[in-house]
């Protein structure tokens, strides 16, 4: 199967998981680019429409190598950026870059400590990969701050077959569903992406 064939299909476990995007970490920002990897400057220009939205500690989980954390640093240049992701290869890169606070190896999926309360939290092209997306959102409530924000995208093929909307509607005593994009390009470039699998950009708000 090929590299886009496996992504579409998801990977499978945390493991394969972990070597595909280690074993992809050398052209990985290479093969993004060439494919046209809309995601990080979508979320951006969303985030640039709500002046309520001013985060000062951002923690990137599922970070990659920064591809998020570079575009949102132009909008927000003094913030200070963690980031967690699964892949030791690709965390490498990212902290080549100079641009993450704190780097660490961990599975999102898994509980991982953090020492701080943050602002917003983002998870930019990885829901595809959790096996609990409830949970997932859930972990993240104690990490951030009263009114924080958890940002991220989802496939919207994915966000169907799951029944995305319900699992959101059954977390509303937590938080409020703040924003929900229309369907976006995700991967323009990728044959098997094109404009057959597009993501929704999602902003919820801590209660
Ligand atoms: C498509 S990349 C997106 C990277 C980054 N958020 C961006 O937008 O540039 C997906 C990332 O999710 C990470 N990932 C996948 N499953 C994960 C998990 N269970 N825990 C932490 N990171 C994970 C991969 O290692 C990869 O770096």
């Amino acid at each position: 199967m090929s590299k886009s064939n496996t992504l579409v299909s998801g990977i499978g476990s945390h493991k394969k998981v972990k070597k595909y995007y280690d074993d992809w970490s050398e052209n990985y920002d290479e093969t993004l680019k060439k494919w046209n990897y809309k995601a990080p400057k979508k979320v951006i220009s969303y985030l640039k429409k709500f002046d309520e939205i001013k985060p000062k500690k951002i923690l990137d989980i599922a970070c990659g190598t920064g591809l998020f954390a570079e575009e949102i640093l132009k909008i927000y240049p003094k913030i200070s950026i963690d980031g967690i992701d699964i892949s030791k290869k690709i965390l490498n890169l990212a902290k080549s870059k100079k641009i993450y606070n704190n780097l660490k190896c961990c599975n999102f999926d898994k509980n991982f400590f953090t020492k701080y309360k943050y602002d917003l939290i983002s998870c930019i092209g990885a829901m595809t990969y959790s096996k609990d997306p409830a949970k997932l959102i859930m972990k993240q409530i104690n990490r951030l701050k009263k009114s924080g924000f958890f940002i991220f995208t989802h496939r919207v093929d994915l966000w169907k077959k799951q029944n995305f909307l319900q699992i959101l509607y059954d977390l509303s005593k937590y938080w409020e569903i703040f924003f929900i994009s229309r369907p976006n390009l995700y991967l323009p470039n990728n044959n098997d992406f094109k404009n057959n699998i597009k993501i929704k950009v999602i902003f919820l708000k801590k209660k």
